[in-house]
Parts: C-alpha cells; structure tokens; sequence
C-alpha cells in the first residue's frame, strides 16, 4: 500500500482505482485551488508516494522538496505547462499526462467555439433574451458561412487535427496548417496545406485556431504584430494555453475591429481576464472547458490514476513525460 494525494475532487473513477489498488488516497478537502502554502502544508502532513496534481497546481522544486518520497506526479491535464520539468529530472521525479482522452471532446469543442464566434450564437441570445427581437430583419446579426472559408490550423498535433478533419469533413472548409514539420498523417486523412510559417497561416486564413503547447517560443505567439496580418473579417480560436495569446493585444484588436471576432477558452491570467474581454460583443469566453464533457473528465480521471498506480507498481506508465 502506498500514500496517494490527490490535489482536487476528480471523477471518483480514478480514485477509486487507486483504492482498489489497495492505496491510501488523500483528496483535498477545499472546494478549489490549493494555495501555494495550503498545497506545500498539505504535502508535509504525511510522507505521500504519489500525487496527483492538476494544471491549476503550480508544480516545481519546492513543492518536489515538500514531498521527498513522491517520486511521481501525474497530472490531471494533457498539458504539463504548470510544472517545472527541470526540477522534477533534477529529483527523480516522474511526470506523467492524460494525452488521447481528450482529443475529440477538444477538438468538438473548439468547432463549437468557431461556430458560436462565426454565428454570433451568443450575441444572438443575449439580444433576444433582453427583449430586443421585434421581427426578422434581413440584416440582423449576420454571421458568416463555414463552406469554402479557410481554416487556419496552429499546431497539427492530435486536436490541431481533430479540428481540421472536423472542419474540411464536415463543412467543407480550406485547411492550411502550420507546425513544425508537416503532418502526414493528416494529409492522408484530408486534402489540406502545410504552410511553412505561421505568418502565412494568418495572412490567408479566415478562421485560425490555435492548438501548440505553452512553451517560451510559443509564449505570445499571437502578438500584436502577427494580429495585425490576420485578415479585417478573421476569426481567432484559442483553446490551448491562454499565454500563446497576448490577450491584452487582443482586446485592442477586438475593440479596433482589426479582425473580426475571437472565441476563447483560456487567458493568459487564469482565472482572471484581461482589462474591457468581457466588455467585448464580438468575443465568446468560456471558463477553461474544452475538456469537460463527463465521459472525458471520467477518462482523464482513470488515466491520470493508472499513471500512479503503474508507477507505484514498479512500471514505467503509459504517459510519461518526463
Ligand atoms: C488539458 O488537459 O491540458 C486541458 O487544458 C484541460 O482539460
């Protein structure tokens, strides 16, 4: 038997697999996201062989220090972005992901995203509901169709794609792609472009959806400079990272109209949003959700248990990423 922390509620699937591995697990009994200190304390109070964290965690030395014999933390998330690598190699410590699980339900989503932003779903209920609707109008809050418009993929990796076959199957759409070397995969799957820079992803697509890791060099990918080559009607998709975007830029550009509209699932300050997003018509904003559908959080729960529980066991886990 070994001691499992568990930084939040998860799906009780993943906890109870713990269980009926014949663990001890610990779950935090806060509504929310542990402080720093509320994590660092909670750590200290018994020696924990594995924890399982989640992207909300800031996960780096100190916190490795304040659990010594936890040689593994396997995060709730399929990015990784909230833990420090680095100091987790330094101390032996495994880090695994949820990859896969979530690939279809983020790729839906970001679809979903693209139609609500292109169809101005949610302008559409807020003026209805406030009683403005007094009878069709041929020019009332129009949107623009998905056939025969290019999508512009950042980042081919499993969503990246998910969204592009979504996108040329389903509607129809051009897609051109950026990433660092071509898909072939997905070339085979559709007909669709490699572009060798992001620049020209943004000058020629009419919809750009974004789907890299936070890493420095995709920090501010979608600047203020690259904002301003996107063309006057684009739409921009952010269901990755919130700091791939510089979100402040964003909203200047928004305000300016120097392109039409955005669809955002993440922010670069989490949970908080930049100065007048809120304020915005031509933005849709959701609260970080891409994931959460119940079988997929069920998934993740399951994945991110079996990581510890391989682990524990000896095993190198499926997910490692470090
Ligand atoms: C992830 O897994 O990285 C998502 O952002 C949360 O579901």
């Amino acid at each position: 038997m070994a001691l499992v922390f568990v930084t939040r509620k998860i799906p009780d699937i993943g906890i109870n697999l713990l269980r009926a591995a014949g663990h001890e697990v610990d779950v935090s009994q806060k509504d929310g996201v542990l402080t720093r200190d509320e994590l660092l304390t909670a750590l200290d109070t018994k020696p924990y062989d594995a924890v399982l964290s989640l992207l909300t965690d800031t996960i780096d030395g100190d916190v490795f220090d304040a659990a010594p014999s936890a040689k593994i933390f396997a995060n709730y998330a399929v990015g990784y972005n909230n833990i420090d690598l680095d100091a987790a190699r330094e101390r032996g410590v495994t880090i695994t992901n949820t990859p896969g699980v979530l690939t279809d339900t983020v790729a839906e989503y970001a679809l979903s995203l693209i139609l609500a932003t292109a169809k101005c779903i949610p302008e559409a209920d807020r003026f209805t509901r406030a009683g403005k609707y007094d009878g069709w109008a041929p020019e009332l809050l129009l949107g623009s169709d998905m056939k025969g418009k290019t999508l512009g993929v950042l980042g081919a990796g499993r969503i990246g794609s998910g969204v592009a076959t979504r996108a040329k199957k389903a509607f129809d759409m051009d897609v051109i792609y950026y990433d660092i070397k071509p898909n072939e995969h997905l070339e085979k799957e559709i007909d669709c472009t490699f572009k060798e820079t992001v620049d020209e992803v943004l000058k020629e697509a009419d919809i750009v959806t974004v789907h890299v890791p936070l890493l420095e060099s995709t920090t501010h990918l979608i600047n203020e400079d690259r904002l301003a080559m996107m063309k006057e009607g684009a739409i921009l998709i952010n269901t990755s990272r919130g700091p791939v975007v510089d979100e402040k830029a964003l909203v200047k550009a928004l305000k300016d109209k120097v392109i039409r509209a955005a669809g955002l699932d993440v922010y670069e300050d989490e949970p908080a949003l930049a100065k007048g997003l809120a304020d915005l018509d031509n933005v849709v904003i959701t609260p970080h959700i891409a994931s959460a559908t119940e079988e997929t959080r069920g998934k993740m729960s399951e994945m991110a248990a079996q990581n510890v529980i391989d682990h524990l066991a000896g095993d190198t886990p499926q997910n490692v990423v470090s």
